[in-house]
């Protein structure tokens, strides 16, 4: 369809109903399941069957779609006969409420690092309704790095048991990136490259975010054919899962971002060169974006976009981020506004449905360029309720009170929790526990959802536990009891010794209240070797200490759970990290005073001492071992031998 035609279709739809404290953007009405009631029931049903075998035939469940109310899901439990009978909205409203009903009738957890579902025989009898319900119309998953730092190498068993965490946590709107590359291909192909040029552009999977993103390309590539293949085989696998719980995937779209061939066949192209990025050379960076005011960007944009929902179908939200990481070529607010214009319009030529979902990041990259004047009109280039912005990095460095909420484009509050895929202790509890009900309350807010956007998942499972259960909640929690109740749950005991452990935990080094603080792994074992690293820490390591021998001394009766010997190894790993950077600071100051006694003591204790038992204790658990995770059911015959031999 030509860009006209939609856009008329697209005026008379956008604006915004103020309903209570919520306001209900019409405009996205028609995001929505479609898979059947039944579809979305059997799908509970099977995710039950996985996580507790036989054990599922006691639960009863089915959706009922004319239960929610404005979209809004809701679950409702009750006994009936010694089994536990739960109907909701969606299937992943049933997930959230049967996980609800696991967590607090049963004391069970599933985690990223181990589940502990010893369910009580009979099951715990519901005396009336126990009753979940979300005023969140989305629950947000994923960030467009998470593929790169943690899910690039992933199997399907791998990716169903992430869905079926997604369900169980209550996510409706994941990202669904995976497999994008091959509809790039024929698209690329049919506009005349060959196929040097295509394989000159991909990356290696392991720096796909980074090429989507525009900021490198070629390096660690080209992908293999058979990548390709799999990729496709795993995203229709992905995807057919996400619908059958009712949620809505989100799917990519162009964002100017180009091979140097196509230069060759449109030489006229309004075309700029980036600079290089993150230290690589423009062999391998210094990417090509084409202008999306250039006809051309129609083109291409549709071209894939149609692509896209051939191969994919859709439920009508695309992401794309024009400039992430890059500083546009002008501040001129009508430029920007015909750039969000022209993006747009590259994804209603396709699907005049279409709703256009972008990171909120730029605006806190590139702070010093995006003042309010071009805030507003990079927003408000798209019609109202026609876009949804992620407030990404929300716990930290929200962006909806300093912008009238996004100039009256819906957003989703965000944490982002995680940078790069490091591992270390780290949450920021109150902002979290306060955030997502102050931007709700805000007035005339247009927030339409929360979300949980972490660049690298896999570690700290207790925040995005608590985040999730945020979404089905009025009120923030009570934080010293809420992580009593998930130490019983984490563990399956009800050891006060442990509760206590998490308490301190949850009052140091989870509770981070310096502002603006960002990447927050900041030990010496992380970074590039330098005497300059400011390795300062936001907690007393005395509670760390504390809440460690509480652990360690409940280990006799506990070894038996993976989620407790995961702990173990985890806040070992903490307090060795903190005992690093003292060994650091001692180095760079013996270095400093030219003290080569002291230097050779301190670095001698490190590397001889501190670091190989850093190694042993890390090669103990399987979680912690790189690729003998949770696509390799056993450690190699190798791999094995040496460990028993070093244990
Ligand atoms: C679904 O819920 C509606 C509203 O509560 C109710 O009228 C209807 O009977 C329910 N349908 C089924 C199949 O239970
Ligand atoms: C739950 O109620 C049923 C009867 O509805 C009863 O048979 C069962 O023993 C009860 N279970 C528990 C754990 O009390
Ligand atoms: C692709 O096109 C480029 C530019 O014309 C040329 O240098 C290259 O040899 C071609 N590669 C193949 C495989 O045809
Ligand atoms: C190319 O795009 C830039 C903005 O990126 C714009 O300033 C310039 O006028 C455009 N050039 C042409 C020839 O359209
Ligand atoms: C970029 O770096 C690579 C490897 O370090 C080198 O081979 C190449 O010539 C460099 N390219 C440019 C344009 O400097
Ligand atoms: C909220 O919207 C109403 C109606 O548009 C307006 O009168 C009021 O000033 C707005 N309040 C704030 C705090 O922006
Ligand atoms: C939180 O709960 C604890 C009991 O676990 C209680 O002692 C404390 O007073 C509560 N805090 C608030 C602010 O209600
Ligand atoms: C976190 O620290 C703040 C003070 O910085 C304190 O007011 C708050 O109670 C602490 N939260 C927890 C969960 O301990």
């Amino acid at each position: 369809m030509p860009p006209s035609v939609a856009f008329s279709l697209v005026l008379s739809v956008g604006f915004c109903l103020l309903l209570g404290a919520q306001c209900r953007f019409r405009t996205l009405d028609h995001i929505r399941a479609k898979a059947s009631d039944e579809v979305q029931g059997a799908a509970v049903a099977g995710l039950l069957r996985r996580l507790l075998g036989q054990r599922s035939a006691e639960f009863v469940v089915s959706v009922n779609r004319s239960l929610s109310n404005r979209g809004l899901d809701v679950c409702e439990l009750r006994s009936s006969k010694s089994k536990i009978v739960a109907v909701g909205s969606s299937g992943v409203a049933v997930a959230s409420g049967i996980y609800n009903y696991l967590k607090y009738f049963c004391n069970c957890h599933i985690s990223w690092s181990g589940d502990q579902l010893d369910l009580p025989r009979p099951l715990p009898n519901l005396s009336g309704v126990l009753r979940i319900s979300s005023p969140h119309r989305f629950r947000y998953y994923q960030n467009v790095c998470t593929f790169s730092y943690s899910s690039v190498w992933w199997s399907w068993s791998r990716w169903e048991r992430e869905i079926d965490w997604m369900a169980l946590n209550g996510i409706n709107l994941p990202l669904a990136f995976t497999g994008q590359e091959i509809l790039w291909q024929e698209v690329y192909r049919a506009l005349g490259l060959n196929q040097s040029e295509i394989e000159e552009f991909f990356s290696g999977p392991a720096f796909l975010a980074w090429n989507r993103m525009g900021n490198m390309f070629k390096f660690g590539g080209p992908l293999p054919q058979s990548w390709h293949v799999n990729q496709l085989r795993l995203q229709f696998q992905i995807l057919e899962r996400m619908r059958s719980f009712g949620m809505i995937p989100v799917l990519p779209a162009f964002s100017g971002n180009i091979p140097k061939g196509i230069l060759r066949l449109y030489p006229k192209a309004n075309v700029t060169m980036l600079g290089p990025w993150a230290h690589f050379n423009c062999s391998f960076s210094c990417s090509y974006i084409l202008d999306p005011e250039d006809p051309l960007f129609l083109q291409i944009g549709s071209l894939y976009l149609s692509e896209v929902v051939k191969q994919f179908g859709t439920d009508h939200i695309y992401n794309t981020d024009t400039f992430n990481e890059m500083t546009p070529p002008s501040s001129d607010p009508t430029y920007l506004s015909a750039v969000s214009r022209s993006v747009f319009a590259s994804m209603t030529a396709v699907d005049p449905q279409a709703i256009w979902l972008m990171q909120g990041w730029l605006f806190f990259n590139d702070a010093s360029f995006w003042k309010p004047a071009q805030i507003k009109a990079l927003l408000q280039g798209v019609p109202l309720g026609r876009m949804i912005v992620l407030d990404l990095f929300a716990e930290t460095e929200p962006f909806f009170s300093s912008t009238e909420s996004f100039y009256g484009q819906p957003f989703i509050w965000c944490m982002l929790h995680n940078f790069g895929g490091n591992t270390g202790f780290f949450g920021t509890v109150e902002s979290i526990n306060s955030g997502p009900f102050e931007a709700l309350n805000f007035p005339n807010s247009t927030m339409v959802g929360v979300g949980m956007t972490p660049e690298g998942i896999e570690q700290n499972p207790v925040i995005y536990e608590l985040m999730s259960e945020l979404a089905w909640r009025k009120e923030p929690v009570n934080l010293s009891k809420w992580v009593s109740l998930y130490a019983v749950r984490r563990y399956g005991s009800t050891q006060e010794t442990l509760a206590a452990a998490w308490r301190l935990l949850f009052a140091s080094v989870y509770n981070c209240t310096v502002p603006h603080y960002v990447n927050h792994n900041h030990s010496p074992l992380v970074r590039r070797p330098s005497f300059h690293m400011n390795a300062g820490i936001w907690y007393d390591p005395a509670d760390l200490y504390k809440a460690w021998k509480l652990i360690v001394e409940a280990a006799p009766s506990l070894m038996s759970k993976e989620t407790f010997r995961y702990d173990l190894v985890d806040v070992t790993r903490q307090v060795l990290q903190v005992l690093t950077t003292s060994f650091y600071q001692d180095i760079a100051d013996a270095f400093q005073r030219k003290n080569m006694l002291e230097l050779l003591t301190a670095g001698g204790v490190l590397v001889y001492d501190l670091l190989p038992e850093l190694n042993r204790l890390l090669s103990s658990d399987r979680n912690f071992l790189w690729g003998l995770g949770w696509s390799r059911p056993d450690p190699l015959p190798w791999m094995k031998k040496r460990r028993s031999s070093t244990t």
